[in-house]
């Protein structure tokens, strides 16, 4: 299959044009760089890479009318929660603006299928152990809205134009691909298992752990650490899926099992054997205490079996990233 992949100089989307390319799939990658890393796909020597906006009008023109795609993977967007709460202008108009223009592409050439990065934060407080699809959608931040927005879009392109599509939510995307040469480099980091290796690894003084007094058994928060390989053979998995039955998903993409934030720091220490210095300090507000998902979806629908769920493996593979990256 020939995929356009938005984002693919990015965390997630690098690693999934290293999993299309082993899976004899040619990725086309379209990233501003703003966030992206030129070196990644020069790592995974990528020759089909557009340097550009992806709400440049004339330039998705020209790529649509250079090559005909099977799918689109649309990765590119804005993610950071904070900053979507003071400048929301710039995530409605980069994640969902920017979005329209690529439907439009989409519509035009005769895309079959959309797949779409979307996120357990559009699902708001969680009001289950186990936050499953049917979970109410009450995104709080305009980050969460944004993409929830998106997802609206896309179930009404369905309906309008028979446009299938790949609706994926992440839980927390962690790890690195083993082969050392892609992996998570954030700027800002805002991600807890980089920040704790960066703590090991003396690249910034401590880690805090913000809120020892949620009700939870260590009093700390608890998420759901998906390793980003598995997290793009979900993609590939739900396209071929879409493409082969003509229809359109919606998956949780986490791995079912919850870590609080004092058991990550205490992985860290383990398969680092380093001295993590992390400091107690007040909940943040807007930090749920759990958020777990229920995947059960993505193994039935889409036959999706993650490889690496454990933490200590994740971590492994993150740590020797980092170290390799900016030991
Ligand atoms: N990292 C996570 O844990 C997580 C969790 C849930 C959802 N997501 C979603 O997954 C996607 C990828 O996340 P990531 O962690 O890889 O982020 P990332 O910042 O590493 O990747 C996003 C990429 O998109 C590019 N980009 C942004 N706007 C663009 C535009 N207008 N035109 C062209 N390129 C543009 C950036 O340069 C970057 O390379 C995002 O949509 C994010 O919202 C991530």
């Amino acid at each position: 299959m020939k995929i356009l992949v938005t984002g693919g100089a990015g965390y997630i989307g690098s690693h999934t044009v290293q999993s299309l390319l082993e899976k004899g799939h040619t990725p086309v990658v379209l990233d501003n760089l703003v966030y992206g890393h030129r070196d990644f796909l020069r790592r995974l020597q990528i020759k089909d890479f557009y340097v550009g906006d992806m709400g440049d009008h004339a330039l998705l023109r020209r790529i649509f009318s250079e090559h005909k795609f099977d799918g689109v993977m649309h990765f590119s967007a804005f993610a950071y929660v904070g900053e979507s709460v003071t400048r929301p202008d710039l995530y409605y108009r980069n994640n969902v603006m920017a979005t329209l223009e690529l439907l439009d592409r989409c519509l035009e050439s005769g895309v079959r299928s959309f797949v779409f990065s979307s996120t357990c934060a559009t699902y708001g407080e969680a009001q289950s152990e186990r936050i499953d699809e049917q979970h109410p959608q009450n995104p709080v931040n305009p980050y969460g809205r944004s993409k929830w927005m998106v997802e609206q879009i896309l179930k009404d392109y369905e309906h309008a134009y028979g446009l299938n599509h790949v609706i994926l939510r992440y839980f927390n995307a962690s790890g690195a691909h083993p082969n050392g040469l892609i992996g998570e480099d954030h700027d800002p980091e805002t991600h807890l298992i980089p920040l704790v290796l960066y703590a090991a690894m003396g690249k910034r003084e401590r880690v805090q752990i913000f809120g020892t007094d949620y009700n939870t058994p260590d009093g700390t928060c608890i998420r759901d650490y998906i390793h980003v390989c598995d997290l793009a053979d979900a993609h590939i998995l739900g396209l071929e899926k879409s493409l082969e039955q003509n229809k359109s998903y919606i998956a949780n993409l986490g791995n079912g099992n919850g870590y609080s934030v004092k058991e990550v720091i205490e992985v860290c220490r383990q398969v680092t054997g380093l001295p993590i210095r992390a400091d107690e300090a007040k909940r943040r507000p807007g930090d749920p205490p759990r958020l777990v998902a229920s995947a059960e979806k993505a193994r039935t629908e889409l036959g999706w079996n993650p490889q690496y769920s454990d933490l200590k493996t994740i971590i492994e593979h993150a740590y020797g990233w980092h170290r390799n990256r900016h030991g």
